[in-house]
């Protein structure tokens, strides 16, 4: 067969201008992942065992990963794909736009360790990788209330062919898991073997319900399938790139602020959520991944609670604004504490979070003072 042959500018090694496999491979051998660097799979095919190949040097050069991340123009996704093309891997971001932004990752484009698709997971999807980081799923009320069956297909579905993927390519798989699976907790701080208090009726049970199901599935097939899983309960993140109208406190706040409108506080201000820096978040995450003893799932928050007034202080000492609060009804089944115990983060990871509020507040009000100048 005749192929195109395109020399790869960073390590000069001639590849197929038709499936970009180093030229000296044939294109069809049905070997699939073998050439996705990091780890070579064990398995045989009619050519021969798999492993022997372990001999040959690795034709790329260098010993990255391939490294899927859906949801990965999103908030949490975008840092989370700067963080391993930093450390050196190559990244294969999928998202399907819903919440995502391409401007959270435009300075990716053109990036050779960078691959985007505009795919949704509720749809199968054929890539080869070594690991998989499931962030896909709107995670503001306003976004997942929107369309909530979606947001269901979304942590159902999604999640089935994510896990499907991975026990196909047998990377390992972490799900990006919620608070929200303990609802309106009657235990306090949560561990992570306390059950939860969860409507499956209300307005939040599409998300909350969903994430629930999701683990469920990764822990079925870790058991049934060997899947190597890992799953993180992510508290309330904040950070540069949320999207200011996603309506979650930290942005809605500081929005607020900045434009000299009234903050609004739902209920009497009372209730209490911890706040957890974006990179403090995302070293916990990439730790748990990256753990070979530990499945989870594992709390990562800030265990320092505040309540909304005190937030709301907060922002205003840091924005110099002149805001006033106003007081409006607490929505449905919001829940009055939420405060994680991060014992086994502690003790498993070696994780702790290491910005202080005052600290990633600032960082976050800059982002959003030259995003409300610019737009
Ligand atoms: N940020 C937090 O405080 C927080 C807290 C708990 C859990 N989480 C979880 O972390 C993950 C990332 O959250 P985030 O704050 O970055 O939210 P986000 O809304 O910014 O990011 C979610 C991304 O997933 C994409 N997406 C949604 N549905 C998809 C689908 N069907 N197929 C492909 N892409 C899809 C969106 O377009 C978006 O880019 C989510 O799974 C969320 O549930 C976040």
């Amino acid at each position: 067969m005749l192929v195109a042959v395109s020399v790869d500018s960073q390590t000069t090694m001639p590849r197929c201008g038709a499936c970009q496999m180093p030229a000296n491979v044939p294109a069809s051998d049905g070997v699939g992942s073998l050439f996705q660097v990091g780890v070579i799979k064990s398995f045989s095919t009619p050519r021969g065992d798999i492993a022997d190949l372990k001999k040959t040097p690795d034709p790329w050069g260098d010993n990255m990963a391939t490294i899927l991340v859906t949801g990965g123009a999103g908030f949490l996704g975008s840092h989370l794909c700067d963080r391993l093309i930093a450390r050196g891997d190559d990244v294969l971001c999928v998202d399907n736009f819903f919440t995502g932004r391409k401007a959270n990752i435009q300075h990716l484009i053109g990036n050779p360790r960078f691959e985007l698709f505009r795919h949704d997971i509720v749809h199968d999807l054929f890539v080869e990788c070594d690991q998989i980081y499931n962030l896909a799923c709107p995670a503001s009320p306003v976004a997942y209330q929107f369309n909530p069956i979606k947001t269901i297909k979304t942590s159902t579905i999604g999640m089935i062919n994510m896990l499907g993927l991975a026990k196909r390519c047998r990377a390992r798989i972490l799900q990006a898991s919620t608070s929200e699976v303990y609802g309106d907790p009657e235990v306090h701080p949560q561990t992570e073997d306390y059950w939860g208090y969860v409507n499956p009726l209300g307005p939040r049970s599409c998300y909350d319900e969903g994430k629930r199901i999701a683990e469920s599935l990764c822990m079925n097939y870790h058991e049934s399938n060997g899947v190597e899983v890992r799953i993180i309960r992510i508290f309330n993140t904040y950070g540069p790139r949320m999207d200011p109208n996603d309506g979650r406190v930290i942005s809605n706040f500081i929005c607020q602020a900045l434009r000299g409108e009234p903050i609004t506080i739902y209920g009497d201000g009372q209730q209490t959520r911890s706040f957890c820096y974006r990179d403090d978040l995302i070293e916990g995450m990439i730790r748990l991944m990256d753990n070979n003893e530990h499945i989870g799932p594992v709390n990562i928050g800030n265990p320092d609670e505040k309540t909304m007034l005190e937030l709301a202080q907060a922002v205003i000492a840091e924005t110099g604004s002149k805001s006033e609060l106003k007081f409006e009804p607490l929505p449905k089944d919001d829940p009055k504490q939420r405060c994680p115990d991060i014992t086994r983060a502690r003790t498993w990871l070696g994780w702790e979070p290491r910005v202080p509020l005052n600290v990633g507040l600032a960082k976050t009000v800059e982002y959003y003072r030259q995003l409300l100048a610019s737009s």
